[in-house]
């Protein structure tokens, strides 16, 4: 970062000294005024809660500009990437921060399908769950248990640790959803085969059974890795400042990703997918797009409590960007796989086409985000409901593990430490139990 010749001053209205803060500019974007100090030098802290206005760390992988609708890894634009690149140049991007050439490619793909499989042990720590449990319960079991698994691999301080460690993530998730996906259906797992795709490997491993040949789609499998893409980074959300508050106290990366998981699970976040579908297949069995009209006089209603899943996001007040192009892709998925009269793709263009001319939405500026059509584009596949969060999780980990190196290398990295502006009571006496 840069130092602007700006300066910030903060003044009182009470008489007390004005305080100067230097401003510091990224490559682009927003300027940032550095409040280090501030609490040294005026025994305050800054309060923002949901940290609608606070940068929580310098960073250089991913950059979104909201009101344009732009979204970038390491400078290259996510339309550019999904047409241009597969899952595994994009991963190699997120983690090393240039598109791999042929060769680097390749050698990189060879890590990651070497490390696909799990340890043997880790099928019976998944059967202690029930069958009926949620998969992101379990994944993030199983992503927090991989550090008991490969104990070999968790020195943070050590970089080759930290490349395995990345790596072992990054290919461990397509097995472990996968199982998680086999043991609810009580069907035996499927390993890994080294000499499929990433995302053709993952289909396998999901849908193969041991008594006949599974062929991978074309169509299919270039629609999900178009998913893995558009999930890859997403900058400082959630659940990647959850990994990056969680992996600065230090412990290993599988803890962290767990914690990403964990976070990743919520609504507002990677559940809107799930609660998306449910949402229109809800709007379909009470009577469908005749109703549309009823369900949007809800979801305007602040009483109601309900809200347009696959809708508005904290960073665009414009399109997704990524919502283009999975509309995009669902077109092509039902078409190739004759279900052009998908009744609940219908269903969700006639709410996006309501929504954007309707006064509530535009004002508030809130358009379809990845979610949206995702969520119809996978259950086209045959994914479970259930399972779009893991999916999601999937996709994210290398978006999560390229945050969580960026920031352990950083030599200026702290342990997360947020402040408060206390309500609660002021000192006051324990009353013994039969006087209270
Ligand atoms: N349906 C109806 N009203 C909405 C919606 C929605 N989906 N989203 C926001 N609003 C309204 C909200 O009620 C508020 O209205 P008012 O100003 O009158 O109080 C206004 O728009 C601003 O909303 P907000 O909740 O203050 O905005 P936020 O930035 O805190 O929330 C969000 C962003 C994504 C949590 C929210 O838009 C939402 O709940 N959307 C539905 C869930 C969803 O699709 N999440 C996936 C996000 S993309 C995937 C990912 O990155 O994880």
């Amino acid at each position: 970062m840069k130092l602007s010749e700006k300066k910030a001053t903060l003044s009182f209205s009470d008489g007390s000294n004005p305080v100067e803060f230097p401003v510091y500019q990224g490559t682009v974007g927003p300027d940032v005024i550095d409040i280090r100090k501030l609490y040294g030098q005026t025994g305050m802290f800054t309060y923002d809660p949901g940290f609608l206005s606070t940068a929580s760390c310098e960073s250089a992988i991913t950059y979104i500009d909201g009101d344009k609708g732009q979204l970038l890894y390491r400078g290259y634009p996510i339309e550019q990437l999904a047409v241009n690149c597969d899952f595994m140049e994009t991963s190699y991007l997120l983690l090393n921060g240039e598109l791999p050439n042929e060769k680097q490619k390749a050698d990189f793909n060879h890590q990651v399908t070497y490390h696909t499989m799990v340890n043997e042990q880790m099928q019976f720590f998944l059967r202690g769950f029930r069958r009926d449990a949620h998969p992101m319960a379990i994944m993030t079991g199983l992503v927090g248990a991989m550090a008991a698994f490969y104990h070999d691999s968790t020195d943070i301080t050590n970089p080759e640790h930290r490349h395995i460690s990345a790596i072992r993530l990054l290919a461990k998730m397509p097995t472990l959803v996968a199982m998680t996906y086999k043991y609810s259906q009580g069907q035996p797992f499927i390993y890994p085969q080294n000499d499929l795709s990433y995302t053709g490997n993952f289909l396998r491993m999901m849908f193969a059974t041991p008594c006949e040949d599974y062929k991978v789609n074309d169509v299919v499998e270039r629609a999900l890795d178009r998913i893995f893409i558009l999930h890859a980074d997403h900058e400082q959300n959630a659940s990647t400042s959850t990994v990056r508050l969680c992996g600065s106290s230090g412990t290993n990366p599988f803890a962290a990703i767990a914690a990403g998981v964990a976070c990743l699970w919520g609504p507002a976040h990677g559940g809107a997918n799930e609660a998306c579908l449910n949402m229109l297949e809800q709007i379909q069995a009470n009577g469908g797009i005749a109703k549309v009209g009823e369900f949007m006089e809800q979801v305007k209603d602040k009483e109601s409590g309900v809200r347009l899943m696959g809708f508005g996001h904290r960073v665009y007040k414009n399109y997704d960007p990524r919502a283009k192009l999975m509309q995009e892709t669902c077109k092509e998925v039902l078409t190739a796989l004759g279900l052009e009269n998908d009744p609940l793709f219908k269903l969700a263009m006639e709410l996006e086409r309501i929504a954007l001319e309707d006064p509530y939405f535009v004002e508030r500026k809130l358009y379809p985000n990845v979610d949206f059509y995702s969520g119809i584009v996978q259950r086209a596949i045959g994914i479970p409901t259930s399972l779009f969060t893991a999916i999601f999780a999937l996709a994210r980990t290398v978006g999560w593990v390229a945050q969580w190196n960026e920031m352990i290398s950083d030599p200026a990295y702290k342990i997360g430490r947020p402040r408060q502006l206390f309500t609660g009571e002021i000192a006051r006496d324990v009353v013994e139990i039969s006087k209270r």
